[in-house]
This record gives structure tokens, C-alpha cells and sequence, in this order.
């Protein structure tokens, strides 16, 4: 048995409820995982809501590290006591135990703690994707990057720097941009209360980027096809702020812009490739290139307030379930 946050139906964060359920045994294929942390996600909100579709009830959350308790037929490359983490796989990673298909697991190394690995499964490995795939960075390019102070942020404003590229961030406080400074973004706007575009075209002297990475999805979309060179390419990978809709017209319009809208999943599967950006990414946190932990802890319990805190943008860095 194990307690786990399950939701009946989509809405607020009131919907997500502390339940016991039942764990059983691993069948073939599959690996039963004791999780020691939980990593929240602003990707769990949009399921909660239902801006992402999930079968009801279910569990929630797709990220966590543990120890592997019982292995089942068929998996060779796992056995009982290995420290893994994950960021694929079924929606229920807010539980104590649950059983997992062993392709989804990764395997951490013995010099990167739970704490840590909590903050960088789903989140570095984002930026892996998002940096050295989906528009692969050059040293001296100069980039925008919003809500640089957030879980994934404050690892690009890392990873960026470790490429020799100036990051450009927005922020939503003060705080904020202090934490993104401290992780190396070179140039910090608070998008409350400055005008984002007009500081992007001051900052590159009227030349704009090559790349925006927006993750703020309706508010800043329009501003960020503005801050783009001729031919520059929109990474539009999340909407925290609410869905976006474009007029692709707007793209010749604009200077013949790209647009994509990449999901993690098409660039981290088949499993080998997963394991090489797991290991790019733990190699740089391991040289001390990234370093990232816990900035918000909550009880397993408390999850809906873990939620509430991510949506009211209090929250800096990463937040995590404790058990
Ligand atoms: N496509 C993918 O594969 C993928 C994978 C992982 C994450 N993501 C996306 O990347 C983004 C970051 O994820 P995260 O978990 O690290 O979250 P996060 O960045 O820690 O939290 C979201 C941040 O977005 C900013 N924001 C701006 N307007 C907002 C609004 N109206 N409501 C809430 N937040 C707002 C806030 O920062 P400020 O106060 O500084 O504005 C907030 O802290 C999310 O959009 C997520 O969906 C995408």
C-alpha cells in the first residue's frame, strides 16, 4: 500500500486528494520504486486543470528519484537498492511506492544526492533538450530566455553560461533576479514592471536574437516573435501563463520567423538517448558547472499547496514533495 496524491476531476488545486492505494508486485518489464523525493512540475498543474488530458481518477506528477525495491522478469539493467530517477512514464509520481516500467529509469550516479537529483531530471533534462537539440546553441550567441528564475530557468541560466552563450532573462521580482545573477544570466529584465521587447532590442543594439526560449506561452508570445532576428526561431515550450494561439501569417509578416512547439518525449526517446543527455547533464552538475537543490520543500499531503505557490509565482528554482 502506499499514500499517493490522486485527482476525480480537473480544477483547482482543491481537487487533489491524499489516498491509499494499493502497489503489488512488479510484472515482467517492470521495477517497483520506493521514492525518497517528488519533484513538482509546472506540467502537472496543466494536468490538473485538464489543459492536458489524463484519464480519471488518476495519479499525478511525472518526476521523482528513489530506490528500486523489487525488480521484475526481463530487467537486467536494474536491481534491488539502485538509486534511480525519472521524468517518463505514467502520471502517479506524488506516492511513497509505485511500480514503474523499467525503460523509463535512469540510473544515478553515486556523486549526485536525492536532493539534487530531485531538481534536475525533468528540469535539466528540459534544458538539455531545448539547448543542445531542438535549436542547438552556439558560443557567443545571444539568447532570450523567459522566467529564467524559474524550476527549469535557473538551470538554463547555468547551462547557457557553461556554453559561452548571454543568456537575456525575465523575471517576475526582484528576488527573482537575483537568483537568475547568481546563475549566471547576463542581462535580467523584470518583465512586471519593463517592457521586454524594447530592453531586448537595447540590450543586442537593435538586432534582436537568433532564439527565444518562452515558456510563458499568452502573455509574452506576440513580445517574444518581436525580439526575434529575421529568420529567428520561437521555442514555445510551455504556457504557463495560458495557451497561445498565432496566426501563422504573422510569421512572414514578422521576418520570416520559425516557430516550434517541442515536447520532451520526441527528442528523449528511444531509451539510448535519454541515457546520453541523463549523462551530459550529470556530468556538468558533477564538474559543478550546474549546481542546483530543493528551493521549496512541502509535505507529500500538502501538495495543493505546493500548486498554489508554482501559480502564484512565488515560487523560485525548484519545489519539491518530501516523504
Ligand atoms: N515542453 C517541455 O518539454 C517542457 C518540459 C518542462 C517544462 N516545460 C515548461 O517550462 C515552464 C517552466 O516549468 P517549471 O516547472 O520550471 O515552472 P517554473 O518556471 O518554476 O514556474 C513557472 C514560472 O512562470 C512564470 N510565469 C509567468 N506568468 C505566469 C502566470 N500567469 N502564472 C504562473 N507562472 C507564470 C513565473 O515566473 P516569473 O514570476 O519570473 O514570471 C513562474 O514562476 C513551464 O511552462 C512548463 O510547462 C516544458
Amino acid at each position: 500500500m502506499s499514500q499517493a496524491i490522486r485527482f476525480h476531476e480537473t480544477g483547482g488545486p482543491e481537487v487533489l486528494r491524499l489516498e491509499t492505494v494499493d502497489v503489488g508486485a512488479p510484472g515482467r518489464g517492470q521495477v517497483r520504486v520506493r521514492h525518497t523525493r517528488i519533484a513538482v512540475n509546472f506540467i502537472d498543474i496543466y494536468y490538473r486543470i485538464g489543459r492536458y488530458p489524463a484519464a480519471l481518477p488518476n495519479g499525478l506528477g511525472s518526476d521523482a528519484v528513489g530506490v528500486v525495491e523489487a525488480v521484475g522478469e526481463g530487467v537486467t539493467f536494474l536491481a534491488a537498492g539502485d538509486r534511480v530517477g525519472y521524468m517518463l512514464g505514467p502520471l502517479g509520481a506524488y506516492s511513497e511506492v509505485r511500480v514503474m516500467p523499467a525503460e523509463v529509469l535512469i540510473k544515478l550516479p553515486d556523486g549526485i544526492s536525492d536532493d539534487t537529483a530531485s531538481t534536475i531530471i525533468m528540469k535539466g533534462l528540459t534544458a538539455q533538450y531545448l539547448f543542445r537539440q531542438v535549436y542547438p546553441l552556439k558560443a557567443g550567441e545571444t539568447i532570450l530566455y523567459h522566467a529564467a528564475a524559474g524550476g527549469v530557468g535557473l538551470i538554463a541560466c547555468q547551462w547557457a553560461k557553461a556554453l559561452g552563450v548571454t543568456m537575456i532573462g525575465t523575471v517576475g521580482s526582484d528576488e527573482k533576479a537575483e537568483a537568475a545573477k547568481l546563475a549566471g544570466c547576463a542581462h535580467i529584465i523584470n518583465y512586471k514592471r519593463e517592457n521586454f521587447v524594447e530592453r531586448v532590442k537595447e540590450i543586442t543594439d537593435g538586432k534582436g536574437v537568433p532564439v527565444v526560449y518562452d515558456s510563458v506561452g499568452k502573455d509574452t508570445l506576440m513580445g517574444s516573435l518581436d525580439c526575434l532576428q529575421k529568420k529567428g526561431t520561437l521555442v514555445s515550450n510551455g504556457t504557463s501563463s495560458g495557451p497561445v494561439v498565432l496566426d501563422v501569417t504573422l510569421l512572414a509578416f514578422k521576418g520570416s520567423l520559425w516557430v516550434t512547439r517541442p515536447a520532451m518525449v520526441d527528442y528523449a526517446l528511444p531509451r539510448f538517448n535519454m541515457l546520453k543527455m541523463a549523462d551530459e547533464l550529470f556530468d556538468l552538475v558533477l564538474q559543478g558547472k550546474i549546481v542546483s537543490a530543493p528551493r521549496q520543500r512541502f509535505a507529500l499531503a500538502d501538495a495543493a499547496d505546493a500548486h498554489r505557490a508554482l501559480e502564484a509565482r512565488t515560487t523560485i528554482g525548484a519545489t519539491i514533495l518530501t516523504l
